[in-house]
């Protein structure tokens, strides 16, 4: 048994995350939100599959401060960490405003980065525990469009990388699950840019881009949602030490190219290091 805390599990992949990994006995703490508000339902149909809610904003340090507290709290320690919470922006470059952009590397970046500095004294203090990020195939490729959220997935695949290094000298593990569009609350979820008059000139290859991702969505059968819990849940209950650092859930095309993206990624990183003369430093 595990105990384990997702982030962002009132919906989407965190929400069958959590219950998936309920089901198999684990102790799942799950991060939620507005648990007195707007997800007080949500919150009492994960109670009801035997999930622990704690309130967890990733936008507040404080909050998941008080959340990782809460399970160590509760059960002593902490095995995992599923740093899944996240949102999806849409919409040309141009037309968002620096808050807008703001807005979203705090939920996608400093989100991650936050809980992970609430949860990391914990883990380097027992000597184990892993860090899984919830990053996406976006984070490997840009395309017009989603470069908002493309730009969010790529810097927080740096954090994770990093953490990798850093963290292996304490037993702690930072890996990614790097997964292809499912059909989640993602879409509805999504922001986009408020000044529609920069959005204007884009009109036709935007709403055509739009066009073209809709009808690719409805024309293939749709992803199911556990696909992506159940490579979570395998990275949870695999033994200390022998987690693969990157988990692609994705169509064998697209996995096979993005896996020889992150082995090129990989051996420029080395490459760098030797020049620098900081190889040594790599695990
Ligand atoms: N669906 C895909 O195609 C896809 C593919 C690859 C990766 N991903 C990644 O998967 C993760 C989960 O997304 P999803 O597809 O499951 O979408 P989703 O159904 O919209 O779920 C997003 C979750 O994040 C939570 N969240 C948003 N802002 C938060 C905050 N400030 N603090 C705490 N929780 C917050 C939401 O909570 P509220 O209900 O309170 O808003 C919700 O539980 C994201 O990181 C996304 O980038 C998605």
């Amino acid at each position: 048994m595990r105990t384990v805390l997702v982030t962002g599990a009132s919906t989407g992949f965190g929400r069958v995350t959590a219950e998936a990994l309920a089901q198999r006995g684990h102790h799942v703490f799950a991060g939620v939100r507005d648990v007195g508000g707007r997800n007080e339902k949500v919150a009492a149909e994960l109670r009801s599959g035997g999930v622990t809610v704690v309130e967890l904003d990733v936008l507040d340090q404080a909050s998941a401060d008080a959340a990782v507290a809460a399970v160590v709290e509760a059960d002593g320690r902490l095995d995992a960490v599923i740093n899944n919470a996240g949102r999806m922006f849409a919409g040309p470059v141009e037309a968002f405003t620096a808050a807008e952009i703001q807005t979203i590397l705090d939920v996608n970046v400093l989100g991650p980065a936050r809980v992970a500095r609430a949860a990391l004294p914990v883990l380097r203090r027992q000597g184990r525990g892993v860090l899984i990020q919830n990053g996406s195939l976006a984070g490997w490729v840009a395309m017009p469009y989603t470069g908002l959220y493309a730009a969010s997935k790529a810097a927080v695949k740096a954090l994770v990388e990093t953490w990798h290094h850093e963290l292996a000298p304490f037993g702690v593990e930072s890996v990614t699950v790097d997964a292809a569009p499912y059909p989640t609350n993602i879409g509805a979820n999504a922001g986009s840019p408020s000044e529609l008059d920069r959005v204007a000139p884009y009109g036709t290859n935007f709403n055509g881009f739009l066009s073209d991702v809709m009808r690719r969505a409805r024309s293939s059968e749709p992803g199911d949602p556990r696909e992506v819990a159940d490579a979570f849940v395998r990275l949870v209950e695999m033994p200390d030490g022998t987690r693969p650092r990157r988990t692609i859930v994705a169509p064998v095309s697209e996995r096979d190219a993005v896996t020889a993206a992150a082995t090129a990624a990989d051996a420029a990183t080395g490459a760098v290091a030797t020049g620098m003369g900081v190889d040594s430093h790599l695990v």
